[in-house]
């Protein structure tokens, strides 16, 4: 039978539980494919030093690099993240990229509300090699979309993927204003994948 997304976001959340073990601290992220886990875990997290996460992602390239915060989260997902001995994504296939930017779908940009306008010029300037839409994010309401952190959001939409993430990253860290990206470089220890052949898990 064809699985559906849901039942491939389950499958690779019942996958990564094989990575909590008794004692462990476990810090979670956020989204539908994250929801899964917490459902499987239930009352695992205990108190003391962080060691590993479990979170989603919107896009996954053959290097495990990530895009995230398609949802509105990535400041304090990638400082928590980052903070973490594991991270492990967990995801179904249709978050498979090439090269990041590549699903054609946003890739965020946290940027503070003071001036937010001269920053989505410098963001489309940056990019314009791939050929970009920088849309500031709004509500449900048409207001824009404020974040966690009483921020903006930039959202990108590339024409073709980001040619050299890590460069990419660097310069719009450099931005005066930009508070954080979606960007998660180097950070994934683990990437469980669930597609219609099964579940694959990629590490580092
Ligand atoms: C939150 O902003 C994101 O980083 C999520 O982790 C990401 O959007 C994955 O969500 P889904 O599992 O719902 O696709």
């Amino acid at each position: 039978p064809i699985l559906t997304q849901d039942e491939l976001k389950k499958l690779a959340a019942d996958k990564a539980v094989d990575y909590v073990k008794s004692g462990m601290v476990l810090g979670l992220g956020t989204g539908s494919t994250a929801a899964f886990v917490v459902a499987k875990i239930g009352e695992l997290l205990q108190s003391g030093q962080l060691t590993d996460i479990v979170d989603g992602a919107d896009e996954v390239d053959p290097d495990l690099n990530l895009v995230k915060g398609r949802g509105g989260a990535l400041l304090r997902e990638k400082m928590v993240e980052a903070a973490s001995e594991k991270f492990v994504v967990v995801a179904d296939e249709t978050k498979l990229v090439t090269g990041l930017g590549g699903s054609k779908l946003a890739m965020p940009v946290e940027v503070v509300q003071f001036c937010w306008k001269y920053n989505l010029v410098r963001l489309k300037e940056l990019f314009s090699e791939e050929g970009v839409e920088a849309k500031l994010r709004l509500n449900e309401t048409g207001k824009p979309y404020v974040t966690d952190n009483s921020n903006y959001i930039v959202d990108l939409y590339f024409e073709n993927p980001i040619q050299d993430a890590y460069a990419a990253g660097k310069e719009i860290s450099a931005f005066e204003g930009v508070v954080e990206h979606g960007l998660f470089l180097d950070m994934a220890t683990a990437v469980i994948i669930a597609g219609k052949s099964g579940v694959e898990v990629k590490a580092k």
